[in-house]
């Protein structure tokens, strides 16, 4: 485990995004897999940055997101589609037949799953995963739970997450109660895992995911066994260490 203590989250998203950009640039057809939420906005900036000088070509790259609200229609401004096309998609000049997001108007949990994982099946494994930490110790929409899961499924949310996730709704009633969200063996499978932390409101569950037991229960925890994680936080989120 490799962990990069930087000044703060610009610095943060400068450097998770050099480190996207050094994948792309030296596997021009790499599978990315994404994560959305407000911490991976300053690196997709820096990337789009980065695309305009012209140093970056995404158009080889395909991509897969790691969850998606259950009941969103892709043009609902809270979907995760509707963000990665806001975010990133829209601006730099990757083929949008080659993203993949789990499809939240699909009713039949059992089907979207089975689709969602055929789908990263068949891309082959993912070369880097990106991913965010919920205050639950979260990755994807792992929530705290008795188990890893080893494949996509449609998550019930934590009510912890429901509360953190009402700041972008109307009213916390707006918000989604489920996800369909790749599971722990799908972010596992990845051959580099890229984590992306910041704010002091995250020291807390840093510390148990870098130097606490591997729990279900700290679902994040997991990446102590990953051959090749990366975690890049800032000096808030690694106040408690
Ligand atoms: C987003 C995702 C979540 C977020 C996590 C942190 O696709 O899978 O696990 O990464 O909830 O969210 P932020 O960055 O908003 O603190």
């Amino acid at each position: 485990m490799k962990i990069i203590v930087t000044k703060n989250y610009d610095d943060m998203s400068r450097k998770v995004a050099n480190i996207i950009g050094a994948q792309v640039i030296l596997k021009p057809e790499s599978i990315l897999g994404l994560a959305t939420g407000s911490t991976p906005i300053g690196a997709y900036k820096e990337l789009i940055a980065s695309y305009n000088n012209g140093d970056l070509d995404f158009s080889k790259i395909s991509t897969v997101n790691l969850d998606e609200y259950k009941g969103l229609t892709r043009d609902n401004d809270q979907s995760y589609y509707y963000f990665m096309n806001e975010n990133l998609f829209k601006h730099v000049n990757i083929d949008i037949s080659k993203t993949n997001v789990p499809d939240g108007t699909q009713t039949d949990a059992k089907q979207e799953c089975e689709n969602y994982n055929n789908i990263i099946s068949n891309l082959g494994s993912i070369d880097m995963q990106l991913l965010g930490l919920g205050n639950n110790g979260h990755i994807g929409f792992n929530e705290p739970s008795d188990e890893f899961k080893t494949s996509t499924f449609c998550v019930d949310l934590a009510q912890s997450t429901i509360d953190s996730n009402a700041r972008f709704f109307e009213s916390i009633d707006d918000v989604p109660k489920q996800a369909y969200t790749m599971g722990i063996g799908n972010i596992m499978s990845a051959s580099k895992v890229l984590v992306a932390v910041s704010g002091e409101a995250k020291a807390d569950i840093l510390k148990a995911v870098l130097t606490g037991p591997v729990t279900p229960q700290v679902p994040a925890s997991i990446l102590q066994f990953h051959p090749d994680v990366t975690f890049v936080v800032d000096e808030a989120a690694y106040s408690k260490m």
